[in-house]
């Protein structure tokens, strides 16, 4: 076999082993594993210049063949021309399918139906919008300027080693001497172990660690990452005697071989006493349900009045009451759930993990296996996205003991189907509304009941349905609002956090429900939000809220609205008495980044084929910018030996952009361009204490923290030079710098801190034309807008394609992603042929509007802007759909079978 033009110097494939795994043991690690099933592309090499999954084909059927990978596609110590047009347009965030879509792109015959030929390859961070520009050749990137790099398209610093397969993510590391670490999972949604043989197991070759509840500690903790750790119910233990979801883990095996240890757990002997199972979370609340854990299911309730409920109802002039259901989705991240752990040198433990809390995962490891924190290191590489998944510790704890058991490296990395049926969903939610509104269209009441299904245990579910009933309500400046919710455990897989904590399931129903309102009205839809939003200077109120430092510290709704209705057609109405209409705002300012037109190659036009159902909707969301009760982040700037600036920050890079975004707020505080700054993160040997990068904090949050840090360097530098500001002599080659850095006694260093409080608000609002095809329940979007208010833009090219990926993975919640449960508890939608992900042809380009606004409270300006365009698109969608049908649908995903048979009930019931 020849790979990248070098005869193969190694041991030939093992029977049956796939070209992928053959590759990567090797050393060609940009051959990434995405699903194991030929469903995602990022495993995609050359065999005799044919693109293949190298996961479904043997590595046998490559001998005598010749095998290009992504470390061998450019020539001559050159990239590709594919690689430098997918850096040059920066198509990608998270990096994990890239080299994939690239191997793919580059075998491309031109002419070929780029939809068609691109099916085979997933992407759940871009959007798609970006791969395109890729392919189409269009530049993206800005340079940087010297002391102005914020505000421009900036490209990632770890693009060139993104688009050559050379970025090392979680499992891209060769260890000598690695053990592999499999798990029994329970085929019982509940049941206890009576006993328990490990005897088979432990005698299979290559086996040298079995772990059940008999080895492990009896302490309880909670597999979610937050701040305060009583936020979560510590219901969970690292192994338990008692199942309570089907796809628990029950033991690990340890092994010298992956197929060793899955020969151990098949070995093992479990004797079950199965136990009553509920799975409707309100069949749980009912007395006499199966109890999971204490002496109820109900793990959060939320339940207060603001105002006076009734008189709001009996003051209304128009009502609308729903029930809503949203299903559980996966976050489906290319890169799976995992971590690998060893001692080091010194004989500290240290995990290496696909976490976005490598901090807050060494406190959580350091309680379980009662460790003082200075043993235990954990850090990450690259994590091949996360969207709130990788809020969760749910390897790193039993790879810990395995470690500390075997005093050997251990890895564990999930496949897809355990990421299907053992890492966290998003909630399902249950939500009636009920909303009252005067004749001149101003709220009057709301009235808000919730049951959300957290699954097996508790991580994240009091705190998703907090933050789901908050900034969902307190967007509209009602005074009479009620809130009667619960947070409730099934014998399910459990839920977790997921981008948007919660929002995206109650807007949907609250977005709906004025939507109807507004047609009651005869007022359009746009004009009935600006008439109940809430404006700057008044307080932020929602039953329940404990969030006394969130405040309105910049305010561009009103912008984001005016740019909805410069695209939204009038809608036919008898307008209302307008003595109380405020007049309507200015016209849209901010900026227009993309979009337009839908052509991109799939077939899709903007005008609706003949005979099709057109409509329009649109619906707003506001989120709070970072958690509440404190986000920690510092940071630490320090100017190096030779003139240039080393930024060690805690958090980690997944796709977020936050790793750009804090090099250019360094570089522009130093007075330098990005280049100069080298990034060390996301490693508790680096910094201080971090909270993690979750909640859109990257920016507003640790961001703050660098350029605390940054500042307090050039201070530092300004004195150490007697006055003279150096920074700006030093942005070619640094001369001056290195001389100041050779002639002081100490390295040059400065820390930064910043706790997360108060916070600010940030704003997005999305709307859709449709087109429904009434004889098939074919759903196309022929426009789709979003404009969001992130405050100071910090770099259009990352915002952009933040706002996109999120609007694309809303865009499959409404219309084709839902997690499948059967009646025995079990997961079936176990993989990504059965569980539709948008793909490239689905996804339209989104046209994205940005306010002009700048906060008060964020670094520079800023605002966060990475969850929150989820929680506006599915209502939007919605929306479109009822003014396009005349049917209100209240349980996504509307895929074409469900809104078929909703339009045939419809035309022999209208
Ligand atoms: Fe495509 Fe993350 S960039 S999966």
């Amino acid at each position: 076999m020849i790979v990248n033009g070098s005869p193969v110097d190694g041991p030939p494939p093992r029977p049956g082993q796939c070209l992928r795994t053959y590759l990567r043991s090797l050393g060609h690690f940009g051959v990434k594993k995405g699903c194991d099933t030929g469903d995602c592309g990022a495993c995609t090499v050359h065999v005799d210049g044919v693109p293949v999954h190298s996961c479904v084909y043997p590595a046998f059927r490559a001998s005598d063949r010749s095998i290009t990978t992504i470390e061998g596609l450019g020539a001559g110590g050159d990239m590709h021309p594919v690689q430098q047009r997918f850096l040059e347009a920066q198509g990608f965030q998270c990096g994990f399918c890239t080299a994939g879509y690239i191997m793919t792109a580059a075998a491309l015959p031109s002419g070929l139906d780029r939809a068609r030929a691109l099916k085979g390859s997933l992407c759940r961070c871009t959007g798609y919008r970006a791969i395109a520009d890729a392919l189409d050749g269009v530049c993206n990137v800005d340079p940087a300027r010297p002391g102005h790099a914020v505000g421009a398209g900036v490209g990632a610093p770890a693009g060139p080693v993104i688009v050559t397969g050379a970025e090392r993510y979680t499992f891209d590391l060769d260890i000598p001497g690695l053990l592999h670490l499999k798990v029994v999972r329970s085929p019982h949604a509940h049941a206890r172990i009576r006993s328990i043989d490990t005897s088979a197991a432990s005698a299979v070759p290559g086996v040298r660690l079995v772990l059940t509840h008999h080895d492990v500690p009896a302490t309880l903790y909670s597999t979610a990452q937050h701040e305060h750790a009583s936020e979560d119910p510590a219901d969970t233990r690292l192994l338990d005697d008692t199942v309570r979801f089907a796809g628990q883990r029950v033991a690990a095996v340890v092994a010298s071989s992956e197929a060793a240890a899955e020969e151990g757990c098949r070995a093992l002997r479990v004797e079950w006493e199965v136990l009553p199972a509920v799975f409707d979370p309100v069949a749980a609340m009912a007395p006499g349900a199966p109890l999971l854990h204490g002496d109820t299911n109900v793990v959060g309730r939320l339940r207060d009045e603001l105002g006076d409920v009734a008189a709001g109802f009996a003051a209304g002039a128009a009502e609308f009451e729903a029930v809503f259901r949203t299903p559980r989705v996966q976050h489906a991240a290319l890169e799976t759930h995992g971590s690998v752990g060893w001692l080091d040198d010194d004989g500290r433990l240290v995990v290496r993990s696909s976490t976005q809390t490598p901090f807050l995962t060494r406190r959580a490891l350091c309680r379980v296996l009662d460790l003082p924190p200075s043993a235990v290191r954990v850090l990450t590489g690259r994590v091949g996205g996360g969207f709130g998944g990788k809020q969760e510790m749910l390897t790193e704890d039993l790879v810990a003991l395995a470690v500390l058991r075997t005093g050997s490296p251990v890895k564990w990395e999930f496949t897809r189907a355990e990421q299907f049926t053992a890492a966290t969903t998003r909630h399902a939610f249950t939500v009636r509304l009920r909303a009252a509104a005067a004749a001149d269209g101003t709220l009057t009441a709301m009235d808000l009941e919730a049951v959300s299904d957290t699954g097996a245990y508790g991580n994240h579910g009091p705190a998703v349905l907090f933050h789901g009933c908050h900034e969902s309500l307190a967007v509209y400046r009602c005074p009479n609002k009620r809130t009667d919710a619960h947070a409730v455990y099934t014998n399910t897989v459990p839920a977790g956090a997921f981008r948007g904590y919660g929002l995206g399931q109650v807007s949907f129903a609250v977005e709906s429900v004025l939507d109807e309102l507004a047609r009651a009205l005869f007022l359009d839809p746009i004009t009935f939000r600006e008439r109940n939003v809430v404006r700057p200077g008044e307080p932020l109120t929602a039953p329940g809220d404990h969030a006394d430092d969130l405040t309105i510290a910049s305010y561009g709704l009103d912008q984001c609205l005016s740019h909805l209705r410069s695209h939204a057609a009038p809608r036919p109405s008898t307008p209302p008495s307008s003595s109380s209409v405020p007049p309507s705002p200015p016209a849209p300012s901010g900026v227009v980044i993309g979009g337009g037109a839908l052509s991109d190659g799939s077939g899709r036009g903007a005008e609706a084929p003949s005979g099709w159902l057109v409509g329009e909707g649109m619906a707003i969301a506001m989120i709070a910018a970072g958690p509440p009760g404190g986000h920690f982040a510092d940071a630490v700037a320090t100017l190096r030996p030779d003139g240039t600036y080393e930024l060690a920050v805690g958090t980690a890079e997944f796709g977020n952009g936050s790793t750009t975004v804090h090099a250019q707020i360094a570089a522009d505080a130093l007075g330098t361009t990005p280049d100069r700054i080298t990034i060390r993160q996301s490693d508790t040997d680096v910094v201080p204490h971090d909270t993690g990068a979750f909640a859109s904090t990257g920016v507003v949050v640790a961001g703050k923290a660098v350029l605390h840090a940054a500042r307090a360097l050039r201070v530092q530098i300004l004195d150490a030079s007697g006055g003279t500001d150096l920074t700006a002599d030093a942005v070619t080659d640094g001369p001056t710098l290195k001389e100041l850095a050779a002639r002081t006694p100490h390295p040059l260093r400065a820390e930064g801190h910043w706790a997360g409080s108060p916070r600010s608000v940030a704003f997005n609002a999305h709307w859709f034309r449709i087109a429904v095809d009434p004889r098939t329940g074919e759903l196309r979007i022929l426009s789709s807008v979003h404009s969001a208010d992130a405050g100071t833009v910090m770099n259009p090219l990352q915002i952009r394609g933040q706002i996109e990926g999120g609007v694309a993975q809303a865009i499959g919640a409404a219309l084709s992603e839902h997690v499948d449960i059967n009646p025995e508890g079990h997961v079936t939608t176990a993989g990504f042929r059965q569980y539709h992900l948008p793909t490239f042809a689905d996804i339209p380009r989104t046209e994205v509007h940005l306010a002009d606004t700048d906060d008060t409270i964020g670094p520079l300006g800023a605002k966060s802007m990475s969850e929150s365009p989820f929680n506006p698109v599915a209502p939007a969608l919605a929306n479109a759909l009822r003014d396009a049908t005349g049917i209100r649908f209240t349980d996504p995903p509307f895929t074409r079978d469900r809104i078929w048979l909703a339009l045939s009930r419809h035309a022999d019931h209208p």
